[in-house]
């Protein structure tokens, strides 16, 4: 009989290639190309990382496609005066992936956390110095994302770019010289046309949060709960609040400015029919940023448990080094706008509310 050319379930997965990648090469030290398990529980260990290496590859994918998307105006040298509204649900289904696989991922680390550390310890000096630290996909997400390269901790002094491979440093600079996420987004909301709805928004909406501001260190100054070192206390960080906002709004380059306003103007308006999906958008993002720390600060919990505090097999202090990890931000102050959100009766009405709202017909 002859064969027909036609897929079947194994060759369109390549399920040859995935399912004999579970033993690891045996470094010379054999004439067998692989080495044979050294522990029960090493295929555990390898198929957990696998796992993660191809939910990286596929948030790798739909990172570009939201950062291509959001980016896209600015990248082809055109800058619209319009967000292009039909284009946000699809990007915000994109990130919304993105947040489920991290979600789910990172319970992953329960799987490993079946692995004893004792069950650890049987194979562990074999993988030596190999390590998570030279994930090449786990930076290019970082990279992509948009992680200032300033804030990360240096191992020894040195970048993390030394304990990759030629091949694997090539796609690091090459993730290095495209745009980011963060940059897309803070694109895509320096765009947006607040003027056209709300002129002097920042100066309004700063003296609506002034008052607000003020309500609340009266508030406190009246709380017979606290002491009189408790109401300075608050009335003090009001006051530093106020300049907070000040700052936020009126301090920093056209750009900086422009992405700070659009970012608390969606959020405040967000349920304005035409603001509804940009302002889902920042929701997925906000989660995008809180669900990638969780990961560091999961995987940390996870190695707390399995290693304590001794050091990794990539060399660096272990634990020590990966709570540090947990501090990364990627977008940064923009953030900072949820410090600042009013509650209703304090917002200030946009003057041209109608352009905010669909309209059907002639
Ligand atoms: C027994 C399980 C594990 C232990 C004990 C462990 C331990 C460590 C340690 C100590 C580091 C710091 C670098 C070093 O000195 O080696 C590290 C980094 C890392 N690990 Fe793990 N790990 C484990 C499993 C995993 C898994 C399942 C993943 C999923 C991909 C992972 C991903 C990473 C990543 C991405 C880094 C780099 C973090 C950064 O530099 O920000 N690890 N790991």
């Amino acid at each position: 009989m002859t064969e027909l050319n036609v897929p079947t379930y194994g060759s369109y997965l390549q399920l040859g290639s995935v399912l004999n990648a579970q033993r690891p090469p045996s470094y010379g030290k054999g004439s067998e190309p692989t080495r044979a398990l050294l522990h029960h529980d090493e295929l555990t260990f390898i198929v957990v990382h696998q796992v993660f290496e191809l939910w990286f590859k596929l948030m790798l994918h739909e990172l570009s496609a939201a950062r291509d998307c959001l980016g896209r105006a600015s990248s082809e040298g055109a800058r619209p005066d319009r967000v292009a509204e039909r284009e946000i649900p699809d990007v915000v289904a994109t990130v919304g992936r993105v947040n489920e696989i991290l979600r789910i991922a990172i319970d992953h680390f329960r799987v490993i956390e079946t692995m004893h550390p004792l069950a650890f310890l049987a194979f562990r000096d074999s993988i030596s110095p190999a390590s998570g630290f030279q994930s090449v996909q786990f930076r290019e997400m970082e990279i992509l994302a948009g992680l200032p390269e300033a804030h990360r901790e240096r191992l020894g002094g040195g970048s993390y770019a030394l304990h990759l491979n030629p091949s694997e440093r090539e796609r690091v600079t090459k993730r290095l010289g495209e745009m980011t996420l963060k940059n897309a987004l803070l694109d895509w909301l320096g765009r947006t046309p607040i003027e056209a709805a709300f002129p002097r928004f920042a100066e309004t909406f700063r003296d609506a949060f002034n008052t607000y501001s003020e309500e609340q260190a009266a508030f406190h100054a009246q709380n017979p709960v606290l002491t009189q070192a408790e109401r300075d206390a608050a009335s003090r960080r009001a006051s530093v609040q106020r300049e907070s906002l000040r700052a936020y709004l009126f301090d920093g380059t056209a750009d900086e400015l422009a992405a700070r306003r659009a970012f608390v103007f969606i959020t405040t308006y967000r349920d304005e029919p035409l603001l509804r999906w940009p302002s889902t958008l920042l929701d997925a993002l906000v989660e995008f940023e809180q669900g990638f720390r969780m990961f560091r600060f999961r995987h940390a919990r996870m190695v707390e448990r399995m290693i304590g505090s001794r050091t990794g097999t990539g060399g660096s202090p272990g634990l020590g080094y990966l709570e540090q990890t947990t501090a990364y931000q990627i977008f940064g102050n923009l953030l900072e706008a949820r410090n600042f959100l009013l509650a209703r009766r304090y917002m200030p009405s946009p003057p041209k509310t109608e352009i905010l709202r669909f309209t059907f017909g002639a």
